[in-house]
């Protein structure tokens, strides 16, 4: 039987189709090293376990509103001035958030300006939104702002900004963002701005959101989530700041798509939300930690960028890529015969580049690197 069409022209998330050729490899006794990872080391924080156990215990466990607790929103609602409640919405994770959100935004054939390489589901969203991924070269991984500028056309809907980036790593400067938002103004066009790794910046930068630009806060969607920030990947709890006429036409869309998110684990996020900044602080310095002994590694191997924030490289492997050999062909050739997982940048829309986590163990990265550069 036909299946549609919209359906047809997407592919299945590359990184968690990796996910489960581990799993597989794994069941199968072979032990791999996860450097694919798409998610911090660490556990969930005691106080959101205990919040969340105790909203169980409590029967917390029935519908809740579509958009989200109150209380949650209220607090989410916090950190954008002169926002409220009307401009916040909570959904099942960030990719619900935007997959929400360009169905929100986008007619058909909508365009929607998406700097290269971007997260997997960005393009594929857009397109079940009926929508048109126009993709942007970046230059060393920074946004090229001449080049988003050629792209805006008379269809063109939004620009998509994620920073710090996956799978680059990449910060962008305030001083980009800022010409991001005047082009948006310029053009009339919303800018979504995909926060989901604002927890990790390195080297003494701030986490710099679109949102501190007050004249384009009509036109800006902000996406973050509890998944990278707090541990806490599975409870699913992503949140949109919007004008709150996006905001409505989200809840008008969740209310028959989900409804509201697990209830009990959004007493779990507000714990979260409770907590002190210093008992965050170790994991930021961990990755970046990480992140320096990765980059010495890989550097030596591969033409590499610094990142400055997320938890992934990006290198440049096209100079171990002989004979046609693709980064994909690459990847597999390191898994099958180190039992290293990596991501080949086929799946950003990059190839010749793999993209490898550091968020593991310290003992898993030492040898995951140790592995790829034997093999090379
Ligand atoms: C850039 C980016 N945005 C959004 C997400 C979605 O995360 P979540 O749905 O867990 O909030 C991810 C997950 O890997 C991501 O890398």
């Amino acid at each position: 039987m036909k299946l549609s069409n919209r359906v047809n022209q997407i592919e299945e998330s590359g990184t968690v189709q990796f996910t489960l050729l581990i799993q597989q490899l794994r069941r199968a006794g072979k032990d791999v090293i996860d450097l694919a990872v798409g998610e911090p080391p660490y556990d969930t924080p005691t106080a959101v376990i205990e919040s969340t156990k105790q909203a169980l215990d409590q029967g917390m466990t029935k519908y809740g509103p579509v958009a989200g607790l109150q209380e949650l929103k209220l607090r989410l609602a916090q950190q954008f001035e002169g926002c409220d409640e009307k401009n916040i919405i909570i959904a099942n994770g960030s990719k619900q958030c935007l997959y929400t959100m360009f169905q929100a935004i986008c007619d058909p054939l909508d365009e929607v300006i998406i700097p290269r390489p971007f997260w997997v589901s960005f393009p594929q969203q857009v397109k079940l939104a009926g929508g048109r991924p126009i993709f942007v070269d970046t230059r060393n991984h920074q946004l090229d702002i001449d080049n988003i500028e050629q792209a805006v056309s008379p269809k063109t809907r939004a620009i998509l900004v994620n920073s710090p980036n996956n799978p680059t790593g990449a910060v962008y400067p305030a001083h980009d963002l800022e010409k991001i938002a005047t082009l948006a103004l310029k053009h009339n066009l919303y800018i979504i701005s995909d926060e989901a790794y604002s927890s990790y910046v390195f080297d003494g930068l701030q986490p710099e959101s679109m949102f501190m630009f007050k004249e384009i806060r009509r036109q800006l969607i902000v996406t973050r989530s509890f998944s990278k920030g707090f541990n806490m990947t599975g409870f699913r709890i992503g949140y949109v700041a919007a004008p709150s006429d996006v905001i409505a036409a989200l809840n008008k869309l969740q209310s028959h798509v989900t409804g509201n998110v697990c209830t009990f684990a959004q007493h779990g996020a507000l714990a979260a939300l409770g907590m002190n900044k210093n008992d965050m602080a170790p994991w930021c310095l961990d990755l970046e930690r990480k992140r320096d002994y990765a980059y010495g590694k890989i550097s030596g191997l591969f033409n590499c960028i610094k990142p400055q924030g997320a938890f992934y490289l990006f290198p440049d492997v096209s100079r171990h890529l002989d004979n046609g050999m693709t980064a994909a062909d690459l990847a597999k050739k390191l898994l099958e015969e180190t039992g290293v997982a990596v991501v080949p940048g086929e799946e950003f829309g990059m190839p010749g580049h793999i993209r490898i986590s550091y968020a593991v163990s310290e003992d898993k990265l030492v040898s995951g690197l140790e592995k790829i550069a034997e093999a090379l």
